[in-house]
């Protein structure tokens, strides 16, 4: 059976030549539509567009299957760790000792900041919000490095260094722009620490004091850098995809990232999870008048780390880390009245029809605000925490693009509904 999809338009038919992924994914390639119909596709949210092949990340939304270069994301959280997955999902295949350890040893070699950066985290005010912060400074360390700021795929060998940079100095950005916002002296970054453990001892360790490091707290943030590293084409994918489209350099394509990644629809909902369970809290309510506003489309409230673009099933994420959130819980014997309002709100939205019908489940949002909330992490640092597990999946969609020898400036088109020709009128006529 032939495989190619007919258009009929105007009278004339158009053959569209169709591609199958390597999982039986479907699509019609419409590139030469245009030139060959005068038609555009209109896609609102693009929700039936693919904008790249890739070879990175599986998702199949109907069944709740997410894998990381084939690697189901269960196997991964249960036997690997955030820095050993980074390197798989940039360099398309687990690691070997040795190249596990040259890629932890760049980290050590790049984690601190050019010192000068500290006078640009000094200007920002007190209170400034930290994803600002963060997308400013990873935009700024190319001023900082002048090799960087000039270089272009294929000009010097350069982006293992880069890659692992970004990575690194990531993690110290963001551990710099909480305690500025916070008023408190940075910490530096020790080379006797791995990544994760690194990132707390910079968050909460004093000059005086280290913090001490429990091994459930650190498996349990490096777990959620894991479930974050990569995620197809969302949002903020999307947007490194086409700021690297114009050959911009990895930091600047990631500072993008970062303003994408920030919004309440997307990384900014494990934020908005705990402000919505402070506010039910606060208003005495169990969670059932927040439900039946959530249904109301004029009430402007959503059921925040409800719902997914592409999952129709339960977020594969979202089991792992709601079992990690119990477990976790548990060794720390948090109790947080905040906790059973979540659990009440998950079970009520389960059971009710309106969700059960528009296929609206916990996405990973929902557990990794409370683990977070609980491991002692400010609310306002929960979408940095994604952005610092993110950057892999960032930066191997960067490298997929420049290895793209046929890769195109990203240029949507659109269809104009505003005025028609019109005529400009001198200020002393207009009415
Ligand atoms: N609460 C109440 N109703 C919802 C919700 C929700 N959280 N999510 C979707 N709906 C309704 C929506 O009103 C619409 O109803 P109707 O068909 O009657 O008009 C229907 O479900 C479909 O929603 P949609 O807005 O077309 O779905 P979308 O694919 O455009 O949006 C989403 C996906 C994640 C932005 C959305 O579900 C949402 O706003 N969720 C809350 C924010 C959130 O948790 N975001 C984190 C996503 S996971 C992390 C990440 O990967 O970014």
């Amino acid at each position: 059976m032939s495989k190619e999809a007919k258009l009929e338009l105007e009278g004339k038919v158009y053959p569209l030549p169709t591609i199958e992924g390597s999982e039986g994914e479907k699509a019609m390639d419409i590139s030469s539509l245009r030139a060959n119909t005068g038609y555009i596709t209109l896609d609102d949210g693009y929700g039936n567009t693919g904008s790249c092949i890739s070879k990175i990340t599986f998702i199949d939304g109907e069944k709740g299957i997410l894998r990381y270069r084939g690697i189901p994301i269960e196997e991964l959280a249960e036997k690997s760790t955030f820095i050993e997955t980074a390197y798989l999902i940039i360099y398309g295949d687990l690691p070997t000792r040795a190249q596990l350890r040259k890629f932890s040893d760049l980290f050590t070699e790049y984690q601190f900041l050019h010192e000068d950066m500290k006078y640009h985290f000094e200007s920002f005010p007190m209170g400034a919000h930290p994803m600002a912060i963060l997308s400013a400074m990873i935009n700024a360390t190319s001023c900082f490095d002048e090799e960087l700021m000039n270089w272009r795929w294929g000009k010097s060998n350069q982006f293992d260094v880069y890659a692992a940079k970004l990575i690194s100095q990531v993690r110290t950005i963001a551990a710099y722009a909480y305690r500025k916002s916070r008023g408190l002296p940075l910490i530096y970054p020790k080379k006797a620490y791995k990544y994760t453990a690194n990132f707390l001892h910079m968050m909460f360790s004093t000059p005086y004091e280290d913090f001490e490091l429990k091994p459930e707290v650190v498996k349990a943030l490096d777990l959620i850098f894991l479930l974050h590293a990569d995620h197809e084409q969302n949002c903020s994918t999307s947007t490194v995809r086409m700021v690297a489209s114009s050959q911009a350099n990895l930091f600047a394509s990631a500072a993008a990232g970062v303003c994408a990644l920030w919004g309440p629809l997307h990384g900014g909902a494990n934020q908005a999870v705990i402000e919505m369970l402070v506010e039910i809290h606060r208003e005495g309510d169990d969670g059932s008048k927040f439900i039946a506003a959530a249904k109301d489309k004029n009430s402007g409230r959503r059921l925040m780390g409800f719902g997914h673009r592409v999952y129709k099933n339960y977020d594969p994420r979202a089991k792992i880390i709601k079992k990690a959130c119990d477990e976790v819980l548990a060794k720390l014997r948090v109790s947080d009245p905040l906790l059973d309002i979540a659990k009440h709100l998950e079970e009520a939205a389960l059971r009710d029809s309106y969700f059960v019908e528009r296929k609206l489940y916990p996405n990973v949002d929902f557990y990794s605000g409370i683990i977070m909330r609980s491991l002692g992490i400010p609310v306002e640092m929960f979408p940095v925490i994604f952005a610092i597990g993110r950057m892999p999946g960032w930066i191997a969609n960067y490298k997929e693009i420049m290895e793209d020898a046929k890769n195109r400036i990203a240029r949507p088109r659109q269809i104009y509904a505003g005025r028609t020709l019109n005529h400009y009128v001198p200020l002393e006529e207009r009415k």
